[in-house]
């Protein structure tokens, strides 16, 4: 089974999280499943709220309306994928640029239900750079203070956010603290979002493998 077909897997298991009402939606390969597979059931749902100009776009072409998340007040479910996950359902996200608005969806949902496919569950996060978006004239700032943290952060270039920001790629960590490193980073000025999600990890992991879909609870600490 290749890997798309893994987050395919992950994607339909998730409908069975979807109970009606606005359910929202994130980013990504794997997302983009989640969004055709929630098409089937779209008369079940009233709509949603997208984490992304992409995921609006698709989301519509699909025939599920789409909503400010101003005008619909709490979620009871968010689905988005990950770049990496821990076994604590701490995330890396951001590998499509879009970690702000998943950011907030996720801080505004009850349960966040994460899919993926298998490879994204690590031991430590950190091999995939981590995804920092930055108001653009604090860049090479911002960069600076992420070298003292001891990362190696590179401009993802020739990329402006859906919020008209950039990104800084931040290779070399390995993150065993991820709530602090969360906290840290968020307070260096210029950084809009860390995409680091330890703070409000997922509820539920649920990986696409060779064996099927699985799901995955946290680990108490
Ligand atoms: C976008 C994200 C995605 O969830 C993450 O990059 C995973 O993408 P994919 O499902 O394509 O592997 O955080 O900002």
């Amino acid at each position: 089974m290749t890997q798309d077909e893994m987050k395919r897997q992950a994607a339909e298991a998730a409908l069975d999280y979807v109970q009606g009402g606005v359910v929202g939606v994130g980013t990504g390969s794997t997302v983009n499943h989640f969004i055709d597979f929630l098409a089937q059931v779209k008369g079940r749902i009233e709509g949603a709220v997208s984490s992304s100009e992409a995921s609006t776009q698709r989301l519509r072409a699909r025939g599920i309306a789409v909503f400010d998340l101003n005008s619909v007040g709490s979620l009871s479910l968010y689905v988005d994928g990950a770049d990496e996950a821990n076994h604590r359902l701490e995330l890396i996200k951001g590998g499509g640029g879009a970690l702000t608005r998943e950011k907030i969806v996720a801080a505004a949902s009850d349960r966040f239900v994460c899919i993926a496919d298998e490879s994204k569950l690590v031991e430590v996060l950190g091999r995939f750079p981590l995804p920092v978006e930055v108001i653009p004239m604090a860049r090479s700032y911002v960069a600076r203070e992420l070298v003292k943290l001891g990362g190696t952060p590179v401009w993802r270039e020739n990329f402006v956010t859906d919020n008209g920001n950039v990104i800084l790629d931040v290779a070399g960590l390995a993150i065993h603290q991820p709530k602090e490193l969360e906290q840290r980073v968020n307070n260096i000025p210029g950084v809009v979002t860390v995409g680091l999600f330890a703070l409000r990890p997922a509820d539920r992991l649920i990986l696409g493998s060779q064996s099927g879909a699985r799901q995955v609870e946290a680990m108490a600490v």
